[in-house]
């Protein structure tokens, strides 16, 4: 049975893929902001085996989690799923950094980089990232760092980008991205059209399955299927250029190997 670590899983897909993932009889370590939240998380997850504390937010705060889940050993999967949507252009985090960016797209770079390599990796990215500025040239480096503005299609981008360069790095790790749909999850809002059982299944079958279809790495998913995307999540000099401001925004480095 596997051991899979799921950021955000206090709520909504992070929480409902656990579920599935105890149900199948995998052991799961979930994540939640505060302590109020991971009490929460423990008691909506019967059978998981613990949780984690961080606010995602803060870089300091990641890197403990980082430190945490190594203290437990190494993970057979790591779904980065916590996220953000409705947060408004000018929230800013506790480093001052933007609100979604910090979550959506330096959180999962930190944990990737400090966590150790497990085997399988998937990234929540969204149908949103077409739509995402694939220059990188409006994130927060140097003086700009609260002013610039970075959307959420912005960090689903950065989320499908990251998965690919880790697909590409790291030969050895199946990393893959997941679009959900539109599913009525606390993001998606009540009316959301998509199915929501749908919107989790195929993270779990990435975390998972020994299907030849999910142990394949460097693809974008939905619905367990390959879909579009936009093809410069896939180029080495966008992925270079993404990691290499990441590494200048957190301090934290790239392991190449
Ligand atoms: N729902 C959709 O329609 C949709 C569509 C496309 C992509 N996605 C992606 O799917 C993923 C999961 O979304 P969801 O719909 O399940 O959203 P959700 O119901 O809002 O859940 C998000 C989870 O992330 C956690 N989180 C947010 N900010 C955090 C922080 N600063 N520190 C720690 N945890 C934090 C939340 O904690 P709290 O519960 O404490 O707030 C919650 O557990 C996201 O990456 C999202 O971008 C969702």
């Amino acid at each position: 049975m596997a051991r899979i670590f799921i950021t955000g899983s206090a709520d909504g897909l992070g929480q409902l893929a656990a579920k599935e993932l105890i149900n199948l009889g995998h052991h799961v370590v979930l994540h939640a902001r505060n302590n109020e939240r991971g009490k929460q998380a423990l008691a909506k997850v019967p059978g998981a085996d613990s949780v984690l504390i961080a606010d995602l937010s803060s870089i300091d705060e990641t890197k403990a989690l980082a430190s945490e889940a190594n203290a437990l050993g190494t993970f057979d999967a790591i779904i980065h799923n916590a996220g953000v949507y409705r947060v408004s252009n000018n929230s800013v985090s506790a480093d001052g950094l933007p609100l979604a960016f910090a979550v959506n797209s330096l959180a999962p770079y930190i944990l990737t980089c400090l966590i150790q390599k497990a085997r399988r990796v998937i990234y929540l990215s969204s149908g949103m990232h077409l739509q995402g500025n694939p220059n990188l040239d409006n994130l927060p480096t140097g003086t700009n760092k609260g002013s610039c503005h970075v959307s959420y299609s912005d960090t689903k981008l950065h989320d499908l980008i990251m998965s690919m360069g880790v697909a590409r790095k790291w030969t050895d790790v199946c990393a893959n991205a997941v679009d959900p749909g539109w599913v009525p999850t606390k993001m998606g809002g009540a009316g959301a059209p998509g199915n929501l059982e749908k919107g989790f299944q195929t993270q779990v079958w990435l975390a998972v399955s020994d299907d030849p279809g999910a142990t394949v790495s460097g693809h974008y998913f939905h619905h367990k299927t390959q879909v579009h995307y936009l093809p410069a999540a896939g180029y080495a000099p966008v992925q270079e250029k993404f990691i290499t401001l990441c590494e200048q925004i957190t301090g934290v480095r790239f392991k190449y190997c």
